[in-house]
């Protein structure tokens, strides 16, 4: 089968198409993929950036998310053969990666039905961007009134923090550099935008003098954010910022649990949210979207041939 890997330590992202196609294991289905993106755990993984943290079982099959047909179940299985699912490869390891045409899933996975309606493209860039922003909202408990502050909004996972933010009563305060990017985080339903390339925290504290509710914490430096929190506050952080740095920090490792991917499914099939993608890249194209991954507006997505 076709797939973008990592062939050895140190070796550049490339497609080859001579891999076996994978066999399911009792808990797993085999997936025939049809989309995926570029989460930057990806990048992160292709860079070499988690040697030391996760074991490299090489040829490394890059990808997170995946949207496709169910093709075989290896064992018993609540799905079906031809039932679209979508969701997450959760594995303490790299090698088995969803950037190919078939993959395993189940176990530890997030794996969920798509409902009819929404298209494996658009499933396909969901799962782990759209988890970790419903996990840092569900954690931040914002309520109708509260001024939120999202750092990071311009990415996947602000793109839906800043949406579900505002679905829950907040103003939201986002941040952008000036230009299409502002227009990208206002669109989306920021009341207030604030450029980060600036004084973001006089910007902040012009916006919100007693301080804002709460953070999502998603780029930039957690301190000086924190110290932008009213009294009760609550900052949500993805990039490890946590309770040994700030009391009121609570560090969020985004989980693509089955209730939290139903939720999102039914949510972007209501209307209430959409995944916004900037650009679409060929399963071949894939390491170029991962070297053009800075700068994206929302998700880049992948799709299989
Ligand atoms: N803990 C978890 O389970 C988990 C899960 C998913 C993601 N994450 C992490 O969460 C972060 C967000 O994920 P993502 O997929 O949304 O990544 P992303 O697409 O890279 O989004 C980050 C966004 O923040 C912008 N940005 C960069 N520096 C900033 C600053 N100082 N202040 C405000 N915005 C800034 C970036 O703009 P430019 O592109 O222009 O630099 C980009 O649009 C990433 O670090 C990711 O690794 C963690």
């Amino acid at each position: 089968m076709r797939a973008i890997t990592l062939d050895r330590d140190g070796a550049a992202p490339t497609a080859r198409d001579d891999l076996a196609r994978p066999s399911p294991g009792p808990d797993e289905v085999l997936i025939r993929v049809r989309a995926s993106s570029v989460n930057g755990f990806d990048r992160k993984a292709a860079d070499g950036a988690l040697r030391g943290s996760m074991d490299y079982r090489y040829p490394v099959v890059l990808g997170k998310d995946f949207a496709g047909e169910v093709e075989a179940i290896g064992g018993t299985s609540e799905f079906r053969v031809g039932d679209p699912v979508f969701g997450v490869l959760m594995r303490s390891y790299l090698g088995d990666g969803t950037w190919a045409e078939y993959v395993t899933a189940g176990g530890g996975d997030g794996i969920a039905r798509v409902p009819d309606g929404i298209e494996l493209a658009t499933a396909g860039v969901l799962g782990l961007a759209g988890a970790t922003a419903l996990d840092t909202l569900d954690a931040l408990a914002v309520r109708p009134g509260d001024t939120v502050l999202v750092a990071g909004a311009t990415g996947g996972v602000g793109a839906l923090a800043v949406q579900y933010a505002r679905l829950a009563g907040a103003r939201v305060v986002a941040t952008a550099r000036p230009g299409p990017a502002t227009d990208f985080v206002r669109d989306l339903g920021a009341a207030e935008v604030v450029d980060y390339t600036g004084d973001l925290t006089g910007q902040v504290r012009a916006l919100a003098p007693d301080g804002v509710s709460a953070v999502a914490h998603l780029a930039g430096e957690g301190a000086p954010l924190a110290g932008l929190l009213a009294a009760g506050g609550r900052l949500a952080s993805t990039i490890g910022f946590g309770p040994d740095q700030h009391p009121a920090a609570i560090s969020i490792f985004g989980r693509p649990e089955r209730g939290t991917l139903d939720r999102l499914a039914d949510d972007v099939l209501a209307g209430r949210v959409r995944m916004p993608v900037d650009r679409r890249y060929e399963l071949d194209e894939a390491p170029r979207a991962l070297t053009e991954f800075s700068g994206a507006l929302g998700k880049l997505a992948v799709s299989m041939p």
